[in-house]
């Protein structure tokens, strides 16, 4: 059951994972995040989100969320406030049930970037307005958006190609498997073991992915291969094991070799060259990384159109 679904009696939408967004809906976020760049781009005023408020804690750090959230808001007319656990009741132990209704009594849509999914959900289950997940221990849904966006601007629709993910099998990694899913495309993880995705995620998304362990094979045919940190946020203190654990997960210029010649390369950001990329890779002409990262701006305009409009 998608939290749309626990919700219905409610009909609030909520995003806390792609499965939330139906084939078509994500298609049309795309379409929509297209445009709204372009009205950007020309200096259009649109303003569709005035009086509204977005209320968005932060439980782990930010710089693409946190911004793209607020200039989004600041460019629809309405107001983003940051709220971290530093200075708020919700590092002292107020529930999330509570923050949940007292936030959602005055704002008009909430945005969670926290360690454990079940938060995020619970933030959801008790909020009277739309729940958008900034990110989890588990999934990453806003940035699929922006990367989905900046694969259909270059290449057109993604369906029946082929993408391979380097490296752990993390929060990018099952946010991955779902597009995969809901847009059909074929998508290739090369981790080494012990670095697998969740089984949940590999038992939903079955049909649509491979396990391949060895990097150079996984890359073979693919279109965009795609990585991330070794060591995400919370993990800071395994590090030095996880160099030696992917130190052959490298993307660099050899690895790309293996690829289609026209494949794109893409990072979530932010990144850590000769780690789990090359310098020469993600500076080089495969790489659409900053068009990836604006587009997270306007695919969350696109989100919050869709959900507040
Ligand atoms: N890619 C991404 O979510 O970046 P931030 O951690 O800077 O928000
Ligand atoms: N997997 C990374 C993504 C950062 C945007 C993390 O969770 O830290």
């Amino acid at each position: 059951m998608n939290s749309n679904e626990k919700n219905s009696a409610k009909s609030v939408r909520h995003f806390l994972t792609l499965t939330d967004l139906t084939t078509d809906e994500f298609k049309q976020l795309i379409y929509r995040a297209i445009e709204l760049k372009t009205m950007q781009h020309r200096g259009e005023v649109f303003e569709p989100l005035k009086n509204k408020v977005l209320a968005m804690i932060f439980e782990k750090s930010s710089t693409r969320t946190r911004v793209s959230f607020e200039s989004g808001m600041a460019q629809f007319g309405g107001h983003a406030i940051f709220l971290s656990p530093r200075d708020t009741q919700l590092g002292r132990g107020e529930p999330v049930e509570d923050s949940a209704r007292v936030l959602s009594s005055m704002a008009d849509c909430l945005m969670v970037r926290t360690f454990e999914h079940k938060k995020a959900e619970r933030l959801a289950e008790y909020s009277s307005v739309p729940v958008i997940n900034g990110l989890t221990d588990d999934v990453h849904p806003c940035q699929l958006l922006a990367d989905m966006q900046t694969w259909f601007e270059q290449r057109g629709d993604i369906q029946g190609k082929t993408v391979t993910w380097i490296g752990d099998g993390n929060n990018m990694c099952h946010s991955y498997m779902h597009a995969a899913k809901i847009l059909d495309f074929q998508l290739n993880i090369a981790c080494p073991e012990g670095f697998e995705p969740q089984q949940s995620f590999i038992d939903e998304t079955r049909e649509n992915i491979s396990i391949i362990r060895d990097a150079r094979a996984a890359c073979k045919d693919s279109d965009l291969i795609v990585t991330d940190v070794w060591a995400s946020m919370g993990q800071e203190e395994e590090q030095k094991q996880r160099e030696l654990a992917f130190k052959n997960y490298q993307v660099n210029s050899k690895l790309m070799q293996q690829a289609n010649s026209n494949a794109l390369f893409m990072h979530c950001l932010p990144a850590h060259r000769g780690e789990e990329v090359s310098a020469d890779v993600i500076d080089g002409s495969q790489s659409v990384v900053w068009q990836e990262a604006e587009n997270r701006l306007h695919a969350q305009k696109a989100l919050l159109e869709f959900l507040l409009v």
